[in-house]
């Protein structure tokens, strides 16, 4: 335990004694003798807001990461005190303030600690900068785990390890490399089964530091600004992670066509070679939704321009494209050059939209362009501009959709990589230096993109990609994990990487498959497609400097390999835009990492590989060359083998075989997964019929298949079709039960289920209580039935 004195002689300074106390409504307020104030809100019965001022001033209360949307809104509030403490109590927690260290310890309302104080909360003076170096440090427990914190290429438990939060353009980035482009200082501690959750809504440079410098305490600290964190309370890892999604916000649904597969190059051009890759998908039958125009569809890199000699007629290209079922996506950067002649330049300049220095002259940055100048997007006014610049590109070009690359913002040739710290910003209203502002700059330049896509797209629905994130970013944008490379080791990365992400509210995210730098070999291509398209976004993205990468760039083996994979993706959309949906609606992390799906079995704590795709599906990637299958960890429960329609028992460890063809992937017991038929694009073919693979089981288990008009508006009044199936199997029996909900009238008539694992011949089919006879279902040896969509109680007979 670190003394006092100790902290003074480090030039840390803390709270003593508590002098006063004070409730209004759902805040309570603590003030030391020193001048500290503690201010507790209490948001949920199971999150709280802890807020600490120094010199009794608190910071205007703003935040670019809370949603205005989030739930609020407790059951019950007590607060009582004895000699030595104060104690708050919600429905779920306790919360002990100690009155002489102003420390904190959380308890579950049963008294067992779930997260506790060390100093707590103790600051120094920022000499060099003025305000703190606020910091918080709390005791670790004997086998307490961590995860989340965003993008961190590294083992997904973060116990250990020391990392922070700067949001930054690392170009070809390795293993435990941090900080990289998003800064999400979030995370989840998992101890004695009770999971909590801590996110420092601070934008300064964060620091975490999990058991890595002192074995018993986790600490936190920022540069500057406010220690200002909120507490979320499971117990389950889920439901923090809910929470946390919750607070800093969800996406709308993306457009279906968003969540096929898509293509893309630094850079695909001219005109004839995007025309070119786009046909050659369809004569090789490789389905794909959207191809990618790289900086190069540009005139000199200037945003907003095109390159006429590479792209005569960008309208014509776009639209011919669409006819054939692609979307076309381009990119838009930061950086506007400093150019007299070009309009983006001279609106900024007239309109004081860009960025200053301290002293009042423009930032300048080099980024591809040469010498660029940066708007300053945490200014309103300059987003709302910003965000009219895409009229031209969305209602009288067509284009799709946009990425945003080097928002960091990225700056070439300085050491800092970014802009120079005393650049000043905004900040809605509240003027600031680039410290505070650094880490939410590219949130805010995509946030202006959302909503500039979104009201010139209406009424189809926007689809923004961002490379930098904060907290929040969720909420406008989808989100790529930048320059990775074609290695193996980078396949191992990109499988935690996007699992964190998903850890910490950010699901809708896809790495560069195959790599970004260097070339990838056909099996190390092969072996990413696999993975990536259980990855929600699903991207192949590469440099361009070296080979090729497109599906058909190796050799037949290889191509045939990724159409089959890319063929399951667009069967599985059904069940993707479902889980889509429940992260848009309730924050449901689209793919969970073991601990999040059954963090009891403390076997999970340490896994990396194994992942649930959604609620049901069971994936593990190849992460070697040469391989034909590997140890995987199933996780407890019993699973089919999707490949083979093998029953195992899980909670143990087991070789898969997995020849290049194959990847481990498994479907729980019980799970129903909705399958559409192949197509090359969304929307190619009328869905004629639903399909669903009924995994059979002894037992009970809920599925759930969410459908609407793939785009646009009419599911937020209720137009979506909510198909909820209650499966229970006895042994010579299955009955389907179907709660529907929703007004959307789906185009098909018929349902199709396939039956895997049944125990018993089937002898007689009843739907709503009638019999019908297996020739009315169109009964098959394969096993399947047909059945009109709107039955309510399915039952399958043994004979
Ligand atoms: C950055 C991006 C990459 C893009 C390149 C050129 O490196 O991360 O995706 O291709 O810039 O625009």
């Amino acid at each position: 335990m670190i003394t006092n004195t100790e902290l003074e002689y480090k030039g840390n300074l803390y709270p003593n004694q508590i002098v006063d106390f004070s409730q209004d409504v759902d805040k309570l307020y603590f003030t030391s003798e020193n001048g500290v104030v503690l201010q507790i809100t209490v948001l949920r019965n199971s999150a709280l807001r802890f807020r600490y001022a120094t010199e009794y001033n608190f910071e205007p209360d703003f935040s670019y990461a809370i949603s205005e949307k989030g739930i609020r809104g407790y059951d019950k509030l007590v607060v009582s005190e004895t000699k030595t403490e104060y104690l708050l109590e919600t429905i779920r927690m306790k919360i002990l303030v100690d009155k002489k260290t102003m420390r904190i310890q959380i308890s579950d309302p049963e008294g067992n600690i779930i997260n506790e104080d060390e100093i707590g909360f103790h600051w120094e003076e920022n000499y060099e900068y003025g305000g703190n170096t606020v910091k918080m440090s709390k005791i670790t427990q004997t086998g307490e785990s961590f995860y989340g914190l965003g993008d961190k290429a590294m083992h997904s438990n973060l116990k250990g390890k020391r990392v922070s939060n700067w949001v930054t353009d690392q170009y070809a980035y390795g293993k435990d490399q941090d900080p990289l482009y998003k800064a999400v200082p979030f995370y989840v501690g998992l101890t004695e089964n009770k999971a909590y959750g801590i996110f420092f809504d601070n934008t300064f440079k964060t620091h975490f530091d999990f058991a890595h410098e002192r074995r018993n305490t986790t600490s936190f600290w920022a540069d500057g600004g406010e220690m200002n964190y909120y507490f979320i309370y499971g117990p389950d890892v889920s439901k923090v992670v809910r929470l946390y999604t919750d607070l800093t916000g969800k996406p709308e649904l993306p457009p279906l066509w968003a969540l096929g597969f898509q293509q893309s190059k630094w850079s695909y051009f001219p005109e004839s070679n995007v025309k070119e890759i786009a046909k050659k998908f369809r004569d090789l039958n490789i389905p794909c939704d959207a191809i990618y125009l790289d900086i190069d569809y540009m005139d000199g890199f200037r945003c907003f321009t095109w390159d006429k000699t590479k792209f005569p007629d960008p309208k014509r290209m776009i639209s011919e494209l669409e006819e054939d079922g692609f979307k076309t996506v381009v990119m838009i950067d930061p950086g506007i050059k400093v150019d007299r002649d070009y309009w983006v330049y001279q609106e900024a300049m007239e309109n004081d939209y860009f960025c200053k220095r301290g002293d009042g002259p423009y930032m300048n940055g080099k980024v591809w362009p040469g010498k660029c100048n940066f708007p300053d997007f945490t200014n309103p006014e300059v987003r709302q501009w910003w965000a009219e610049l895409y009229k031209e590109f969305m209602t009288e070009l067509g284009v799709h959709a946009v990425w945003n690359d080097m928002n960091e913002p990225a700056v070439m040739e300085v050491p800092s990589k970014t802009a120079p710290l005393d650049t000043r910003h905004y900040y809605e209203g509240n003027p600031t230096t680039h410290r505070k502002a650094h880490n939410i700059y590219g949130m805010q330049m995509v946030r202006a993109t959302y909503n500039g896509v979104k009201k010139h797209s209406y009424p189809k629905r926007p689809f923004v990609i961002t490379r930098a994130a904060y907290s929040g970013t969720q909420r406008y944008a989808c989100t790529w994990t930048g320059d990775n490379v074609a290695t193996w080791e980078h396949l191992w990365l990109a499988n935690v990487q996007m699992q964190r992400m998903c850890m910490s509210g950010y699901s809708f995210v896809g790495s560069d498959i195959g790599g970004f730098a260097e070339q990838p070999n056909g099996e190390l291509f092969a072996r990413w497609i696999q993975l990536g398209i259980f990855h929600p976004f699903c991207r192949v993205h590469s440099s361009g400097d070296h080979g090729d990468q497109e599906p058909w760039s190796f050799d037949s083996g290889v191509t045939d390999v990724v159409r089959k994979f890319i063929e399951l993706r667009y069967q599985l959309l059904p069940y993707l835009y479902t889980m889509f949906y429940e992260y848009s609606n309730n924050g449901i992390a689209m793919l969970k990492s073991l601990v999040m799906f059954d963090q009891e079995d403390p076997q999970t704590h340490f896994r990396t590989d194994e992942f649930i795709f959604g609620h049901q599906i069971l994936v593990c990637p190849i992460q070697e060359p040469n391989a034909q299958g590997r140890r995987m960890y199933v996780p407890r429960g019993n699973w089919y083998n999707f490949w083979t329609d093998e029953l195992i028992k899980g909670g143990r460890e087991m070789w898969v075989d997995a020849d290049i063809d194959s990847i481990p992937l498994f479907v729980k017991e019980g799970a129903m997964i909705p399958k559409y038929p192949v197509q090359q694009y969304v929307g190619e073919k009328d869905i004629d019929q639903l399909r669903i693979e009924v995994y059979y089981k002894n037992g009970i288990e809920n599925s759930t298949v969410y459908e609407d008009g793939q785009d646009g508006y009419d599911y937020t009044k209720g137009r979506y079709s909510l198909r909820n199936f209650k499966l229970q199997g006895k042994p010579a029996q299955l009955s389907i039960q179907q709660y529907k909900d929703g007004t959307f009238v789906t185009d098909y008539e018929t349902i199709e289920f396939k039956f895997h694992g049944l125990s018993f011949e089937i002898g007689g089919i009843e739907i709503d209580s009638e019999k019908v006879s297996l020739e009315d279902v169109k009964y098959g040896e394969d096993l399947s039935i047909q059945v009109s969509k709107n039955f309510t109680v399915l039952r399958v007979l043994g004979k």
